[in-house]
């Protein structure tokens, strides 16, 4: 069993469902922009439309309630608040979330907003997106404008999604938007996403002073691949970017010293007092995990032929949530933790009677939740689970291809259908423990 005041919930963000891309006054995205580039999505597939959730948000949350979630995870899109990315704010774009959020207190489940989901108004990138420390101003402005018009309603304000990503894939590997390749604009954004964080934070505290404050970082357990010196090293500078770029300036640490030194960064973005607003504490820490992975230093390893993997290859390993779990809780003192995203993309076919019986998707969320439950056991504060992700939807680099959802969703016709690990969510939900039958 787990503790009656759990949280079980499902996340989604914004660009991956909403669709409506110019609806009520919304500009463009650096993911708009993005996605028309040739040769950037796998399937040449874009979110113009994604899952309509836009128009279809009163039936989500009905689909919601019928599966018992108690908290749902969304972002909101910077673009239909403040479409020029500064100045003036949108009514027509807030008052969709504004629905949205009425729609979900009154059938009973938690509004859990996130600020930033990676779609950072195009107009502010062609000003250097998040290398120009403006950027970070922006953002606190852009949240005050949210956290006024939402405020009475929201428990728990999440700033930014996955820092890292946005950093590393949108500047450093080029593989996001706005997909450019320097590790010193990297370095910048990383910085300036973390100060926005911290200035988005001092908003929340001014303005939704009876509120918490989170933010979401993703954790992937890295090892060497073997055990030569060089291995090594290259597997710690990868932890240092990828596990404690984020949470060490957010405890209070500052950057890994020694990996900005490794990469040449002299830290000159970093003025006077920012390191004071980026640690200024929170109250929830918000963990996706995936995978764990293995670090060569000339790159040549690759995941054994028969591990465990989902359909994007990332090695399928519940141990390593309980590992990172713990491993989180000794290091830092955060007051409680919470699975943001946990999932996976599987083959999902549809059987003749139109349902998908995902009995490997289901496998992982109930494998992973025992790694939860046991972590808890050992005095890990963990509040809860979000799965991810509610519906299938668009998976960024790799478009509608990988489908992540417990509800399968058919992008001719929108249809949404619960799959089995939907189903077994839902039991899980209602009888507070997880069943392995
Ligand atoms: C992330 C994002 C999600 C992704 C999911 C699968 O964690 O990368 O928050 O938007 O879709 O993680 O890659």
């Amino acid at each position: 069993m787990f503790p009656s005041n759990f949280t079980w919930g499902a996340a989604t963000s914004s660009y991956q469902i909403e669709g409506a891309h110019t609806a009520d006054g919304k500009s463009d995205s650096i993911w708009d922009v993005f996605c028309r580039k040739d040769g950037r999505i796998k399937d040449g597939t874009i979110g113009d439309q994604a899952c309509e959730h836009y128009e279809r948000y009163a039936d989500d949350v009905q689909l919601m309630k019928r599966l018992g979630l108690a908290a749902y995870r969304f972002s909101i899109a910077w673009t239909r608040v403040v479409p020029d990315g500064v100045g003036a704010v949108n009514q027509a774009g807030l008052d969709f979330y504004d629905r949205l959020v009425d729609e979900l207190c009154e059938a009973g489940i938690t509004p859990f907003p996130t600020l930033y989901h990676w779609d950072l108004p195009h107009c502010l990138h062609l000003d250097g997106g998040w290398t120009n420390r403006n950027t970070a101003l922006a953002f606190a402005d852009y949240s005050s404008a949210v956290i006024d018009r939402l405020g009475d309603r929201i428990s728990t304000w999440t700033t930014l999604n996955e820092p890292f990503v946005s950093a590393n894939h949108g500047y450093v590997t080029g593989e996001h938007a706005p997909g450019h390749t320097s590790r010193a604009e990297g370095f910048a954004a990383s910085h300036h996403l973390m100060l926005g964080h911290g200035l988005a934070g001092e908003r929340v505290r001014a303005s939704a002073p009876d509120s918490r404050l989170a933010i979401v970082l993703n954790f992937t357990p890295i090892a060497p691949a073997t055990a030569s010196e060089a291995d090594a090293e290259a597997a710690h500078h990868q932890n240092n970017l990828e596990n404690r770029w984020y949470i060490d300036p957010l405890a209070g640490n500052g950057y890994p010293e020694d990996t900005a030194a490794h990469h040449s960064w002299d830290q000159s973005e970093v003025l006077d007092g920012d390191l004071e607003i980026i640690s200024a504490p929170i109250d929830l820490l918000g963990i996706n995990y995936y995978t764990r992975s293995f670090v060569s230093a000339d790159d040549s390893y690759e995941v054994p032929d028969g591990t465990p993997c989902n359909t994007m290859g990332w090695e399928i390993h519940p141990p390593s949530l309980g590992w990172l779990l713990r491993d989180l809780d000794e290091r830092y003192d955060f007051p409680s933790l919470l699975i943001t995203e946990n999932g996976a993309p599987m083959p999902d076919e549809v059987k003749e009677d139109g349902r998908v019986r995902d009995d490997d998707r289901l496998n992982y969320i109930r494998d992973h939740l025992a790694e939860v439950h046991s972590a808890m056991e050992d005095g890990v504060p963990v509040e809860g689970y979000l799965v991810w992700s509610l519906f299938d939807n668009f998976e960024w680099a790799w478009g509608y291809g990988p489908r992540f959802g417990i509800v399968e969703v058919d992008f001719e016709t929108q249809k949404r259908t619960p799959k089995k690990s939907a189903e077994w969510f839902a039991e899980a939900i209602k009888t507070n423990q997880i069943s392995f039958d």
